[in-house]
């Protein structure tokens, strides 16, 4: 087995073993004395746990210049939309039983709900182009643009957490941190970037200089630059 593969097995395990204990609690008995509530934070805390981590390749590759990060994210990403969609689904059947109307005065009452419904929402278009044939019928440059709703997602997910918990909880805080720490880099990856293409730009006799917007960063694929 290649080191890649054998990577992504290890991935898929880890990201599974969440679900698998929350299985193994459930049949056990032991989903404390709120179990949806048990459920639901359980199911959220691994949604934010999981898009974070995916959002954390590229500040792995930008800091310590590693590749397998990048291997990884989609599937990161990939995971952190199953877990939210399982977390969603506690709350569609289990709190509101497809009572849409009941819903719909939750999303406009509750702020948390609605920064939550609108990460939901953000993920949706990024886990349905996240094959190579979204990738390569959107166009590079398209799919890039598109996948930068990640960081919204990412604002809104810490958001929704940082509205719903109670103040004495430092958890979402933290969380808080962890992703101000994940965009500094890569506003700052992005801000060296910008800067050299400029001086190439300057650098080049007028004759041959491209247009600004013409000119991409060498070596990037898919979703590196986001
Ligand atoms: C990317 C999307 C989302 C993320 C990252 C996320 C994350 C979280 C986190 C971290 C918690 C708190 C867990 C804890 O207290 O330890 C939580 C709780 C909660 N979330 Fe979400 N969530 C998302 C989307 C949603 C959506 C779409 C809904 C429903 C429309 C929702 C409904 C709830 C509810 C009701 C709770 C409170 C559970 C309780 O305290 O009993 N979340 N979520």
């Amino acid at each position: 087995m290649s080191r890649r593969v054998a990577l992504k097995v290890a991935v898929w395990a880890l990201c599974l073993a969440p679900l698998v204990l929350l299985l193994f609690r459930a049949a056990t008995g032991n989903l404390s004395a709120n179990p949806i509530s048990f459920v639901t934070t359980w199911l959220g805390d691994w949604t934010l746990r999981l898009l974070l981590a995916s959002l954390a390749m590229t500040p792995l590759r930008i800091l310590f210049g590693l590749s397998w990060p990048l291997a990884l994210r989609r599937l990161l990403g990939l995971f952190a939309f199953f877990y939210a969609g399982l977390h969603f689904s506690v709350w569609l059947v289990v709190d509101h039983f497809f009572d849409w109307r009941e819903m719909g005065a939750d999303i406009v009452k509750r702020p948390y709900i609605t920064v939550g419904m609108t990460a939901l929402t953000l993920m949706l278009p990024l886990a349905a182009t996240s094959t190579v044939a979204a990738i390569k019928k959107l166009g590079g440059k398209n799919w890039q643009r598109l996948h930068r709703l990640v960081y919204a997602i990412g604002v809104c997910g810490v958001l929704h957490y940082l509205w719903l918990a109670k103040k004495a909880n430092p958890d979402p805080y933290y969380y808080a941190t962890g992703l101000v720490v994940l965009l500094v880099i890569r506003a700052g990856a992005w801000g060296r970037r910008r800067v050299a293409r400029l001086r190439a730009a300057a650098l080049l006799p007028s004759a041959a200089r491209p247009s600004l917007a013409t000119l991409s960063p060498q070596g990037r694929g898919p979703g590196e630059g986001r």
